[in-house]
Formats: C-alpha cells, sequence, structure tokens
C-alpha cells in the first residue's frame, strides 16, 4: 500500500478532506435516514470549541465555512494556523480514526497525552507542527494505527526512549524524518518489531552507521519493506539486511556518505522501480549489472550528485520502463548515446552538469512523452535543435544553458513547443532577433535568454504572456525601449543590453514586482516621485550605469521591503533625502557614482538592517552623522572620493562589530588613526588613502584578525561553498560581490564578486609619521600593502617576511632608511613591489622573489641604494650584466601579466560561479541548484519562505530534493 500523503504535507493539509472517514461516521449511520447529513450535536461544539482554540480565527478564510449543521461542509483551515495547544475538545469525537494536525503552530506546546487514549485512531499526523518536548509513550496504546507521521517535528526528543513504537502491531507507514536520532541505539531492534511495517522514512534523521547489524537475519521482519527512504543521513555503508529486502519497490540513499562503486546488496532488490543514490562519492562507471537487475521495473533513476565518469552506457536505452533519468552533476564524458532516444516512456530527463559533447541525437524526436529536458552546463553544441519543436508538444521544460549552441532561433516553429512552461536557453552563442512567435508559448512562465548574442528590440507581444513571471535577457545586445507589456513580471533582468527610454515613463503599474534588474543601459530620465506606489512589493531594484538623472525621491523610503538598491553610476543629484524609517529592510544601498551633494542624512541612523552602504564617488561633505552608529550589521562602508571631513569616528568601532569593508579614501578625514579602529576583527579591506590623517600607524593594527589569515580560496570556489554563499545572501547580504575600487599593484582595480579573497591595507598620502610598526608583520594575511606617500622613517620590518601573501607592497615617498630586508625575497606572491624615494640603502637582496623584481623604478630615489637592478654598482662588485638586465625586465613584465591574468580569471571563475541568479527565481528550475543547497537548504527552507515572501509550495516542494513524481 502506498498513500501518496506527500502532497497533503507540502500542500495546505484538508484535515477533513475524507469526510467519510471522520468521526461521526458510524453514528450517523444508525441514526439517520433523512437526506441531509448533519453533525451529531456535541461532535459539532467539540468541533467548534476546537476553532476556537486557535488564534485570530477570523482571518483564516477556511474556517469560515465552520459554520452551519453540515460539519462535512467544514474545510480544513490554513497550514500556519496557531494554537497554545491542542484542545482536549477532540476526545469528544469518539470515533475519529483519521487526525491530521500537520502544519498547525501549536507553539512548542507537548504533544498532548490525551492523544494516547484515542485508541480507534487510524491515522495520525503531527508533521510540521510546531510540537517540543518528547512524545508522550502512551502513543503506544493506538493499536489501530496504521499510519504515524511525526515528520519534521523540530523540537521533538527521543532521548528517552523508542521502546513504545514497538507496541504499535498496526503500523504500515512511519514516517520520523527530520527527527534527531542520533541517539536512538535500538531504533532498528525497535521498527523489527513492527510484522506489518511497510513504509519507513527516516530522512535527515542524523542516523550513523549503527544500523550496521553483523547478524543479517537480524532485522528479518524489516526485510518485508517496500519503501525505505534513508537518505540525508551519514550512512558510509548500506546497511547488510538491505540485500534481504527483495520486496522493496522505492528505495531512498541520497545524500549519504556511501562511496566506491554501487554496492552489491542493491543487485538483489529486484523489484525496485525507484532508486534514488543521489549525492554521494560513488565513483566509476555505472555498473553493467543495473542492466540485468532492474531491467524490468525500474521508472525512476538518480544517479546525480555523485562522481560517476566514463561513457554513458548505451544500453541506458534499454530501460523501456523508465519515465525519469537523473545523471547530473557526475563526470560523464562524450556523446549522448542516441539510445536514450529509445526510452518512449521518458517523462523527465536530467543530463546537466557533466562534460557531454557533441549534438543532441536526432533519436529525441521519439521522446514523445517528455516534459522535462535538462542538458545544461554541458559542452553541447550545434543549433537550436528544431526537429525537437516538431514531435516533442508534452516538453515542458527545456534547459541548454551554458553549452556552445548557436545560431538563430527558429522563428517559425519555436512558437510550437505551446505547453513550455520554462525555457532556458543563457550562456550560449545564439544570435538574431528574439523570434515574436514566443508570443504562442501561452504556458511559458519562465524564459532566461541572458548571456548570449541576442538583437534587435523585445518584442512587444511577450508581455501578453499571461503567466510569464521570470525574464531574464541579461547581457545581450537588445535595443529599443522595455515593453510596457512587461509590467506584470515578477523577476525581470534586462541588464547589461542597450535599451533606451525614460525611467518616469516605465508603467510599472504591477503591484507584482519583486525584482527589476535594468543596470546597465541607456535608461534616461528621472525617478518616478510615486516609485513606492507603482512598485511596493519590490525587494530588489537595481539601475546603476545608466542615464538617470533628477533627484532620489523620497517615496524610496516608503518601500519597506526594499533590501537591495542601486542606483550607482547615474547622474542623480541634490542631497540624499532624510526620511529613512525604521522598519525598512534595506540591507544593500549603492549610490555611488554620482553627483549627489550634502551631508549623509541622520536618519540613515533607522536602517537598522543596514549591511552595506556605497557613497563612493559623489559630492557629499560634512562629517558622518552620529547616528550610524546604530548601524549594526553594518558589513561594507563605502564613503570614497567624497569631500568628507572630521576625524574617524570611534563610535563606528564599537557598533560595528561586522565591519569587513572600510573605504573612506580620498575625502578630506584629519586627525589620527583611532587605537578603537585594531577592535574591527573581520576588517579585511581598510582604505584611508588620500586624506589628511597624521600620526603613528598604532602597533595594535596587527590585531585586525580577518588580516591575518588568508580566506582560503580553494573552499570558496566549490559549487556547494558559493551556492550556499549565494543563496545565503540572496535573503542577507552578498558584501563579497560588491564593487569596490582598490589599488593593487600600482593600479586601480575594479573588483567586484571576489571581494571575500581580497585582504587589504592602504594609508597611502597621508601625513603619517613614525615608524612603519613591527606589529603590522602579523597581518600574515595582507595581499596588498600601500603606505605610500606618508612622512614614515625609520627601518622596513625585518619580519616583513612573515606577510607570506603579500603581493604587493608600496612603501615609495617616505623616509625609510636601514637597508631591504633580506627575508623580502621569501613573499614568493609578491608581484609588485616599490620602494623608491627613500632613504634605504646598501646592496639590494637578489634572492628569489626578489630576483623576478627588477624594475629599477621599484628602487629608485633612494640614493645609497646598489646593485641590481640599479645601474650603481655596490663597491667592490664589476660591472657586465647588461644583457641579463634587458632580459630580466621582459621577463618581469611578462610575469606581471600572467599574474594579472590569473587573477582576473579567478574573478571570473568565481563571479561565473556565483553568477548574477540572485533572484530566487531560479530555483524552480535549476535543479542543479537544488543540488548544491542540499542539506543546508532544506533545514532553512523555512525562513527562505517567509523572507522571500514568496508563499508558493512549489519552492518547498523543491526543497524536498527527491519529490520525483509529476
Ligand atoms: C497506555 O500506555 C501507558 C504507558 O505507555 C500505560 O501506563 C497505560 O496503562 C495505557 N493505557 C491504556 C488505557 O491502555
Ligand atoms: C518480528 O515481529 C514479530 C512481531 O512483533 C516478533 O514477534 C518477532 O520477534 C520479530 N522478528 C524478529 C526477528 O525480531
Ligand atoms: C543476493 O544475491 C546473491 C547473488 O546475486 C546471492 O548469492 C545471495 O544469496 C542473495 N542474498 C539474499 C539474501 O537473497
Ligand atoms: C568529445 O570529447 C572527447 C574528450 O572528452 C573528445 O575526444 C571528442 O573528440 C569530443 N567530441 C566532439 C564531437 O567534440
Amino acid at each position: 500500500m502506498r498513500i501518496s500523503y506527500e502532497s497533503l504535507v507540502f500542500g495546505f493539509v484538508l484535515l477533513f478532506s475524507e469526510c467519510s472517514t471522520l468521526w461521526f461516521m458510524s453514528e450517523i449511520n444508525a441514526s439517520s435516514s433523512s437526506s441531509s447529513i448533519f453533525c451529531i450535536e456535541h461532535e459539532r461544539q467539540a468541533l467548534l470549541k476546537f476553532k476556537a482554540s486557535f488564534k485570530d480565527p477570523s482571518t483564516s478564510y477556511r474556517l469560515s465555512t465552520w459554520k452551519g449543521r453540515d460539519c462535512c461542509q467544514w474545510q480544513d483551515f490554513e497550514y500556519d494556523m496557531e494554537a497554545d495547544e491542542v484542545n482536549p475538545s477532540l476526545l469528544k469525537l469518539k470515533y475519529l480514526s483519521y487526525l491530521d494536525l500537520s502544519g498547525k503552530n501549536f507553539h512548542a506546546s507537548p504533544v498532548p497525552m490525551f492523544l494516547g487514549s484515542m485508541k480507534q485512531l487510524t491515522h495520525l499526523f503531527l508533521s510540521r507542527s510546531n510540537f517540543s518536548g518528547s512524545i508522550p509513550h502512551n502513543l503506544g496504546n493506538l493499536t489501530n494505527l496504521v499510519l504515524l507521521d511525526l515528520r519534521g517535528i523540530r523540537h521533538l526528543q527521543i532521548d528517552d526512549g523508542i521502546q513504545w513504537i514497538s507496541q504499535l502491531q498496526s503500523l504500515q507507514h512511519l514516517d520520523m524524518s527530520y527527527v534527531n536520532l542520533s541517539k536512538a541505539h535500538t531504533l532498528f531492534q525497535v521498527l523489527n518489531m513492527l510484522p506489518s511495517l511497510l513504509q519507513l522514512h527516516l530522512r535527515d534523521c542524523e542516523l550513523d552507521n549503527f544500523l550496521e547489524s553483523p547478524f543479517l537475519n537480524a532485522f528479518q521482519n524489516m526485510t518485508s519493506l517496500r519503501v525505505l527512504d534513508l537518505s540525508r543521513n551519514n550512512l558510509n555503508s548500506t546497511p547488510l539486511w538491505l540485500e534481504k529486502c527483495n520486496h522493496l519497490v522505492e528505495l531512498h540513499l541520497s545524500g549519504n556518505k556511501l562511496d566506491g562503486s554501487i554496492p552489491n546488496a542493491l543487485r538483489n532488490l529486484t523489484s525496485l522501480a525507484q532508486l534514488d543514490l543521489s549525492f554521494n562519492n560513488f565513483i566509476s562507471p555505472i555498473p553493467s549489472w543495473f542492466f540485468e537487475i532492474y531491467n524490468c521495473n525500474l521508472r525512476v533513476l538518480d544517479l546525480s550528485g555523485n562522481k560517476f565518469s566514463g561513457h554513458l552506457p548505451s544500453w541506458l536505452g534499454k530501460f523501456d520502463k523508465l519515465r525519469t533519468i537523473d545523471l547530473s552533476s557526475n563526470s560523464f564524458i562524450g556523446p549522448i548515446p542516441s539510445s536514450l532516444g529509445n526510452l518512449s516512456n521518458l517523462v523527465e530527463l536530467w543530463l546537466s552538469g557533466n562534460h557531454l559533447n557533441g549534438t543532441i541525437p536526432d533519436s529525441f524526436i521519439q521522446l514523445v512523452n517528455l516534459r522535462s529536458l535538462h542538458l545544461e552546463d554541458n559542452n553541447l553544441d550545434g543549433v537550436f535543435p528544431d526537429f525537437l519543436l516538431r514531435d516533442l508538444l508534452s516538453l515542458n521544460k527545456l534547459s541548454l544553458s551554458n553549452n556552445n549552441f548557436h545560431g538563430v532561433l527558429p522563428a517559425n516553429t519555436i512558437g510550437q513547443l505551446v505547453n513550455l512552461t520554462s525555457l532556458n536557453l543563457s550562456f550560449n552563442r545564439f544570435h538574431g532577433n528574439i523570434p515574436k512567435s514566443l508570443e504562442k508559448l501561452v504556458n511559458l512562465e519562465y524564459l532566461d535568454l541572458s548571456y548570449n548574442h541576442f538583437s534587435g528590440v523585445i518584442p512587444q507581444s511577450l508581455g501578453q504572456l499571461v503567466h510569464l513571471d521570470i525574464v531574464f535577457l541579461r547581457r545581450n545586445n537588445l535595443q529599443g525601449n522595455i515593453p510596457e507589456s512587461f509590467d506584470h513580471i515578477r523577476y525581470l533582468d534586462l541588464s547589461s543590453n542597450a535599451l533606451e527610454g525614460s525611467i518616469s515613463k516605465l508603467n510599472f503599474s504591477a503591484q507584482s514586482c519583486f525584482y527589476l534588474d535594468l543596470s546597465d543601459n541607456h535608461i534616461t530620465g528621472q525617478l518616478p516621485e510615486n516609485i513606492s506606489d507603482l512598485m511596493p512589493n519590490l525587494l530588489q531594484l537595481f539601475l546603476g550605469k545608466n542615464l538617470i538623472n533628477g533627484s532620489i525621491p523620497k517615496s524610496l523610503c516608503k518601500m519597506e521591503n526594499l533590501y537591495n538598491l542601486d542606483l550607482s553610476k547615474n547622474k542623480l543629484s541634490g542631497e540624499i533625502p532624510n526620511c529613512w524609517r525604521k522598519g525598512q529592510s534595506s540591507c544593500v544601498i549603492n549610490l555611488s557614482s554620482n553627483k549627489l551633494t550634502g551631508a549623509i542624512p541622520s536618519s540613515i541612523g533607522n536602517l537598522d538592517s543596514l549591511a552595506s552602504l556605497h557613497l563612493n564617488d559623489n559630492s557629499l561633505q560634512g562629517e558622518l552623522p552620529l547616528s550610524m552608529k546604530n548601524l549594526k550589521n553594518l558589513m561594507v562602508l563605502d564613503l570614497g572620493e567624497n569631500q568628507f571631513s572630521g576625524t574617524i569616528p570611534t563610535w563606528m568601532m564599537d557598533s560595528c562589530p561586522l565591519l569587513h569593508i572600510l573605504r573612506l579614501r580620498q575625502n578630506n578625514f584629519s586627525g589620527n588613526i583611532p587605537s578603537q579602529l585594531c577592535q574591527l576583527s573581520r576588517l579585511q579591506i581598510l582604505d584611508l588613502g588620500s586624506n589628511n590623517l597624521l600620526g603613528p600607524i598604532p602597533d595594535c593594527i596587527g590585531n585586525l584578525n580577518a588580516m591575518a589569515f588568508k580566506n582560503s580560496s580553494d573552499n570558496a570556489i566549490m559549487p556547494l561553498a558559493t551556492s550556499y554563499r549565494y543563496f545565503e545572501l540572496s535573503l542577507s547580504v552578498e558584501w563579497n560581490r560588491e564593487e569596490l575600487k582598490q589599488v593593487m599593484k600600482g593600479r586601480e582595480l575594479d573588483y567586484t564578486s571576489n571581494l571575500q579573497f581580497l585582504v587589504n591595507l592602504d594609508l597611502s598620502n597621508n601625513n603619517f609619521s613614525g615608524s612603519i610598526p613591527e606589529g603590522i608583520t602579523a597581518l600574515t594575511g595582507l595581499q596588498g600593502l600601500n603606505l605610500s606617500h606618508n612622512h614614515l622613517f625609520g627601518e622596513i620590518p625585518e619580519r616583513i617576511g612573515d606577510m607570506k601573501s603579500l603581493e604587493s607592497i608600496d612603501f615609495s615617498q617616505n623616509h625609510l632608511s636601514g637597508t631591504i630586508p633580506n627575508s623580502m625575497s621569501k613573499l614568493t606572491g609578491l608581484g609588485h613591489m616599490n620602494l623608491s624615494y627613500n632613504n634605504l640603502s646598501g646592496k639590494i637582496p637578489r634572492e628569489s622573489q626578489l630576483l623576478t623584481l627588477d624594475n629599477p623604478l621599484f628602487y629608485i630615489g633612494n640614493p645609497y641604494l646598489c646593485g641590481e637592478p640599479l645601474q650603481k654598482k655596490c663597491p667592490g662588485e664589476e660591472v657586465d650584466q647588461a644583457l641579463a638586465e634587458s632580459n630580466g625586465e621582459e621577463d618581469e613584465d611578462g610575469k606581471h601579466d600572467d599574474l594579472e591574468k590569473i587573477w582576473f580569471y579567478f574573478v571570473v571563475a568565481v563571479g561565473y560561479a556565483t553568477g548574477f541568479w540572485i533572484s530566487i527565481g531560479l530555483l524552480f528550475f535549476k535543479k542543479n541548484w537544488r543540488h548544491a543547497y542540499f542539506r543546508w537548504g532544506e533545514k532553512v527552507a523555512d525562513k527562505i519562505y517567509v523572507s522571500i515572501a514568496l508563499k508558493a509550495a512549489k519552492v518547498k516542494k523543491m526543497m524536498e530534493g527527491n519529490s520525483v513524481d509529476e
């Protein structure tokens, strides 16, 4: 028996969905012969009492149906209704056999004892209802129970044993997923006492390998299982008894630590219809016994997220019952076997995230039942597969993203795929116009053509697709105006094109827009004064790099949900409005590179969730308002290139413990560096260059912990890590993806997307005096150190060689004396150095890394410095090496460039991996993402659900991971 209750748990549950199984059935039969059926009065009263125990029943649409005498017409109320506890009035319902309390919030009250006396219960659902404490053991008295669902009760404790479960002798279906069972050491002994158990769901229960028993027969009763879900635990081997479960129809082992080749135990499971081994560490090719064993029954095969390699076996094409194959995120190479075209029952095909090449086989024309085709992130090429269009009329989702497809989209045929809901062709080399015939795809919800070479205007008719919610056309060559008909699109990214038109004329009447990115176009005009009325629900607004002028409208302050605002690189003028209010969710405000004047408004201190503030490159002035000390979550503060004055405020150090980046460059700040600055333990970029600061550099600067450890770039580039961050930050702030100018290696560079890897200290162009503090050498994570153009004297600290991460040093234009420490030659990453115009003396060390830094310009202006690469010979050295010198110079340049390339390549790689997909929208469609959020994702699924205000059941379903049934 397979009770399909998945949809119940994650949909909005109908408590009274099957009235016939409900509480009053037998009494009705006995007492009523009339045609209209009423409830028994005392049961009706009990239900009304139960209704009254919920908070705010008036807000529930469905509870409003709880009136009149016919309880069978009453509907279940909404999923997340709240009550302080389960009202005992339920006890009056003597014949209640089916009780579903899932998803109701009982405010961490204990699971009520009285449930244990409702002996007549056959089905009990308590999943995702906020209970806490331990389960009353008297639930073991419910001997009629066929189904018990305790899934996802977050605070449930089972420390006091689970022995009571063994009394549930009728139990066929047990779900304890997401309950921490790591201490339930007798779990399988207990479960083995349940003679009728058919379905066992123990997903994400933190199970270790203790379920291993040396005795193959010990778990005899388990071997009658039909469905077993042990996914997302910590298993590193499969249980021995598994090989005896030859009735098993469904097996889920995804997200464990299984490795090596697929266990032989699985060879005995000849009845399997559904096999999910995704997200383990299986390696090597798929074993060929797969075909012999599973040929007859297998319908769903999920091997995604492993390390399977080699060519895709052509015998896959013989599994003629298969409906879903997921081989994505592995290391398969070579072409897609054309035999896959024989799988005429195939509904979903996931081959994304491999190294497949060649073209889509012609045989795919036979996949007439195919609804999802995911080929993204491979090396496939060819033109848009026109032939698909002729016969794959069921196709619903098509993703060819991130391959080498090229050519124009076939205008005549693409409109025939009328069932398409999702079309992703991004990151290819398609060109030509966006065909107008896309307007025929009346079911389209999601369209992504970003990162191609599409040109021409955006067809107005696209906006007439009523279901279209998400449109990404980023980075193409599109021109003309933004179609007015786009006003209902929730997620719209048209950035980096050549679109025109006035922002004030845009007709965003829609209340529904969440995400709008028009940055990097030629948009003109003024921001509409009533922008908050036009787009009241906007979460993210990107208008940077356009030609927008005029002032910033005050109504922006009324957009309470707007957490990311980018108006940078426009022609905005006037003052920043002083209207910011508490309760606004602003996380990022970027107003940089405009013509703003005046001071920072004091109301900015009301934005207590502000994490990133970019006001650089404007004409702002005055001192920083004291109210800014309320910005406790500030991570990035960039005020560079303005005319701010006053001293560096000390409140910043006490109030902003999260500060990662502080950039005050090119202002009129004066006074000393306050020693409190050294307390900013997360600070990894400090740029105070080009101000009027004076006094010594405090020795305590060595306490800036974040500059002492180099962040491990290796970890961060792993897809999981980046996506993790990505996702997290789409809720809060992607500080590491922000744009920041930093002078490194003697020139100004724009950093985006890799900021977490940059550790830089720039105090140049001030009036600092005293010596370079020895303490600075503790900053072993520092990549750039610029102290140039100050009045520093004394010697270069001998231990500078400890600063292993240094790539760029600039001490030029000071009064430093003494010799160049030999230890500098240990700085193997050093690609740029400038010691010119000081009083350094003695012979330039010529070892290891310093050998490569042989541009004489690095050393000139030090009259007492001698030896190569300077012309000036040290006393006792012979003339000789003009030739080698010039060669050396070339080499240096070459190397310099190489380093730069690697660096930028890295930037691109990371940027690519993290991507621009801030929008939650993609989550619906990109399974790779789902992969990446694995484990992490679902734990916060609820949170995301709330914060993004995307109340669509789809998200949860997607997060659930293995929901393969369409
Ligand atoms: C129910 O179970 C509890 C403990 O599990 C037990 O003490 C009690 O006698 C049982 N009640 C009935 C009515 O069987
Ligand atoms: C199987 O379950 C029955 C009923 O609970 C029990 O008597 C029997 O001991 C169990 N078998 C094993 C091997 O544990
Ligand atoms: C599992 O299959 C192997 C052969 O494939 C067989 O030798 C073994 O007895 C089977 N185990 C069980 C418990 O049926
Ligand atoms: C596919 O890649 C393999 C190497 O993985 C290469 O040998 C082969 O030539 C490629 N085929 C095509 C059609 O590009």
